[in-house]
């Protein structure tokens, strides 16, 4: 079976048919660039873009950067500030006129990271944090997703955590991996000293150059693996969450 997913990050907006059986992908995936600022009426014209690409007629899942319950957007700390309180399923299943679902973007990946990737099979508690322009988490419990859990706004030495461990931070301030890696470690230790989790799925595109930091890391209890799904995740889970509304 098939679902359309959309990943709506803050550079681009990124869609395709996702394959649900094998957690992939099923063509390849189209891509427009965020508009800039990012309102709620440019990006959901950037997801019907990227939708329209295909002869899609079904459901479709999106993620959104941000906390979303029941479709409505509730936070948006890297997006346009007129997205808080926007329907976001409304808007955009309107503007496409096809049934959709809108979750937070690392609830998503963590969805498709727990079923197809690095969390398959993983019991207890499993917290993934995707690295980018923010810090995204997800967590959970035997398999089961607790959503919207915003780890990356925990307080980290006086700062809000995602201002001085995503990659943002990381290219604005030219950190080297070394000292990057250092402020991850601390915001890690944070995060276990509070839900003390087995494993640790670190995601975002930063998952890629795993090899760079992962072995920096010391101190932290937990197993820490980089996602498996990388660029995707967003796009499958969404479909998969989708799928079973
Ligand atoms: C947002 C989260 C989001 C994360 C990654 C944070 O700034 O508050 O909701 O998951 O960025 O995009």
């Amino acid at each position: 079976m098939q679902i359309f997913g959309v990943d709506i990050g803050g550079s681009g907006i990124k869609g395709a048919p996702v394959d649900l059986d094998r957690g992939d992908l099923a063509q390849e995936r189209h891509k427009v660039l965020t508009p800039h600022p990012a309102t709620p009426d440019g990006v959901a014209d950037g997801v019907a873009d990227v939708v329209k690409n295909f002869d899609w007629t079904g459901t479709v899942g999106i993620t959104f950067p941000g906390v979303v319950t029941g479709g409505t957007v509730r936070t948006a700390a890297n997006v346009d500030k007129a997205w808080i309180g926007v329907d976001a399923a409304q808007l955009i299943g309107g503007r496409l006129g096809l049934p959709v679902t809108v979750l937070n973007d690392a609830d998503a990946a963590g969805i498709a990271e727990m079923t197809f990737g690095a969390g398959r099979d993983r019991k207890g508690t499993v917290i993934l944090l995707t690295f980018g322009t923010g810090i995204g988490s997800a967590l959970f419990r035997d398999g089961s997703l607790v959503p919207n859990t915003e780890l990356g706004h925990l307080e980290l030495h006086g700062h809000d955590a995602e201002t001085r461990a995503s990659t943002k931070a990381k290219e604005d301030e030219d950190l080297s991996w070394h000292h990057w890696a250092h402020r991850v470690q601390k915001y890690l230790e944070h995060v276990e000293m509070l839900f003390s989790p087995e494993l640790f799925i670190i995601g975002g595109g930063v998952s890629r150059k795993a090899d760079k930091f992962l072995p920096l890391i010391e101190g932290v209890r937990a197993e820490i693996v980089p996602a498996q799904l990388q660029n995707n995740a967003g796009i499958v889970g969404a479909a998969m969450a989708a799928s079973s509304r």
